[in-house]
């Protein structure tokens, strides 16, 4: 029996993926840019099974079936027709966030996935291959293999795969909202915004555009032009995902009420520019050393949490 333990932490983009050129490879339409946070990560556990007849995952102790262990499942597939190993395994993980906090749970989950199944199954990967293969379980999962800051290529099935990228230091400060509406899946909001949006291929142009200023800016180590990118990109994916018929919206009324704070902050001197994943959380990012005087701004929308370029996917513990 062979058992390996993965961490990895969830990314937030500062450059957004957002539509799939290739829904079987995974093949994003455009690159994008991340940091990985240092807090909120997933552990889990793929043990071998050589006597089972199936797949088993449990998510915080809690048996899980239908759709996520069919993902799960589908992606242990792949891991077995590589290493020409068929045995079923039982997946252990758990979140350490707090629970639902809708916090890019599937990179983090992925990532460590990936990474852990890879080593059970004794495959020998170097980290851009574990990125190319966390990529076939959720695209932002791509990124969450590197440390600190990564870019992500939109590329081919060999070269789409994440790697690092300097950044100057800054601090994401993330703003947990609660919000009642139900979400849609990115996975299907993707899909829809393809089909349907006006502003589809604006996003798409403008995204590509926004990128290659990111690593400008980036290697010029320029926070400012760096935050502006991250806002507008992210206000240009949340319109076009709106512009969908029928419409999604993500952002709550707290979470525009959290943007506008954002650029008071700004107008007052304060230098900080917010993003938002397909979800009501608003992360805003800062240079280190105003991290905590916004968090103390934003407090009063819902619990905040200061965040720090952290760590790429590790292996924690493997055995025969
Ligand atoms: O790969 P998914 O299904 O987690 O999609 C991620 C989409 C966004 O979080 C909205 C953007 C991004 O680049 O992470």
């Amino acid at each position: 029996m062979t058992t390996a333990t993965a961490r990895a932490y969830p990314n937030i983009a500062l450059v957004k993926y957002w539509g799939k050129r290739d829904s079987t490879l995974m093949l994003p339409l455009t690159g994008s840019m991340s940091m990985t946070l240092d807090d909120f990560p997933t552990v889990t556990t793929v043990e071998r099974q050589p006597d089972a007849s199936a797949d088993t995952f449990e998510l915080g102790g809690e048996v899980v079936t239908d759709e996520p262990l069919r993902r799960v499942a589908e992606f242990l597939d792949l891991v077995r027709e590589r290493s020409g190993v068929r045995e079923f395994a039982a997946v252990r993980s758990k979140n350490e966030g707090p629970t639902a906090a809708g916090l890019a749970s599937s990179a983090s989950g992925f990532a460590a996935l990936a990474l852990a199944t890879s080593k059970a199954y004794g495959l020998s990967l170097e980290p851009a291959d574990v990125s190319r293969l966390a990529r076939r379980g959720s695209g932002s999962a791509t990124r969450s293999i590197i440390p600190h800051f990564a870019v992500w290529r939109a590329g081919d099935d060999e070269t789409s795969v994440a790697e690092a990228i300097d950044a100057p230091d800054m601090r994401m400060i993330v703003v947990v909202v609660q919000a009642r509406q139900k979400e849609v899946s990115s996975r299907e909001a993707m899909k829809r915004t393809a089909a349907t949006s006006p502003y589809h291929q604006g996003w798409i142009t403008t995204t590509e555009e926004a990128l290659e200023s990111m690593i400008e800016a980036c290697a010029d180590g320029d926070f400012t032009r760096i935050g502006r990118i991250t806002e507008t990109n992210a206000m240009r994916m949340h319109a076009a995902i709106q512009a969908c018929d029928p419409p999604i919206r993500y952002l709550a009324p707290q979470s525009i009420a959290i943007f506008d704070r954002i650029r008071a902050l700004r107008d007052a001197g304060m230098e900080t520019y917010g993003t938002a994943d397909a979800g009501p959380n608003v992360v805003a990012i800062s240079r280190p050393e105003d991290a905590d005087a916004v968090a103390k701004a934003l407090a009063e929308f819902g619990e905040v949490r200061v965040m720090a370029p952290g760590p790429g996917a590790e292996l924690l513990a493997d055995s025969e």
